[in-house]
């Protein structure tokens, strides 16, 4: 399967299915706090992602039996909402998606629970940064690669991390997962030419020690397999046909963040 180009139409569906996302991320980032369950942020999201007219493109997805993923302190993705309290201390990523009229958004962020070690608070700081390196690196005529070693050498910068090397991000669009696959890692110039059209998940997946994963019992959940905290952020993106960058699943497209690298938001979707 080829990368699938999205017209200017296309994309603004694309950008009210983003739009949801980033909302009820928002919402859950304002609702979560310790002794409540993960189940309960299940409830809210799925209830907004209904409310603003979506569906969620987790809930069946190869089986998958919920609206969102929250993955606490070792777990790092797909941990499955339940009966399991919210701590305070904890470190916890909260993955989202939605689909409007076909077209897919996916993003995550994770948080602290109160007060959290400040290596803890460290490690989700480098990852969301790495996240919007990774993005202000994806330029319209660059290479697919550019993105995975902006990545990796932001978060070499900042200290020892475990950068997940099984899991990364990945082209969007009528499906949540499309090609490319996008390494978190790697040499720059390599791979297909980044291009208008293309819309890509970035989602650096990162622990405080390995980069080695398991799977849990359950299916889904993957942990590291020296127990260290993990911390996972993403944001859909796209490259308009101005051959400027918008934030699909950011509220403001990506518009301050970005700019601190210098990179201007297209505003044929604003
Ligand atoms: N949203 C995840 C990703 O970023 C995939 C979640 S798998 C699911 O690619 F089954 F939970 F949907
Ligand atoms: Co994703």
């Amino acid at each position: 399967m080829a990368i699938q180009i999205k017209d200017l139409d296309q994309l603004k569906v694309m950008r009210r299915a983003g739009l949801l996302v980033g909302q009820t991320l928002a919402l859950l980032r304002e609702n979560i706090k310790a002794g409540m369950t993960t189940d309960a942020l299940d409830a809210i999201a799925s209830a907004n992602i209904k409310r603003g007219g979506g569906t969620s493109n987790f809930l069946g997805y190869h089986g998958y039996p919920k609206t969102i993923c929250v993955s606490i302190n070792d777990e790092i993705v797909h941990g499955i909402p339940g009966p399991r309290i919210i701590n305070e201390g904890d470190i916890v990523s909260i993955d989202c998606g939605a689909i409007i009229d076909g077209w897919h958004g996916d993003a995550a962020f994770s948080i602290g629970i109160g007060n959290v070690a400040s290596a803890d608070q460290k490690l989700m700081d480098v990852c969301e940064e790495s996240m919007w390196v990774g993005i202000a690196a994806g330029k319209n005529g660059g290479r697919l690669s550019d993105i995975g070693y902006a990545i990796e050498q932001y978060i070499n910068s900042q200290g020892k991390y475990g950068i997940l090397q099984e899991y990364g991000g990945h082209g969007i669009g009528t499906e949540m997962h499309q090609e490319p696959h996008v390494l978190n890692f790697g040499k720059a110039g390599n791979g297909p030419e980044i291009i208008p059209g293309m819309a890509l998940a970035i989602e650096p997946m990162i622990t405080r020690g390995t980069a080695k994963t398991k799977v849990l019992a359950d299916d889904w959940t993957v942990v590291s397999t020296d127990q260290s905290r993990g911390a996972h952020f993403e944001n859909s993106f796209v490259i308009c046909p101005d051959g400027k960058p918008f934030v699909l699943t950011a509220i403001d497209g990506g518009k301050s963040e970005l700019a601190r690298f210098g990179v201007e938001i297209s505003d044929l979707l604003a």
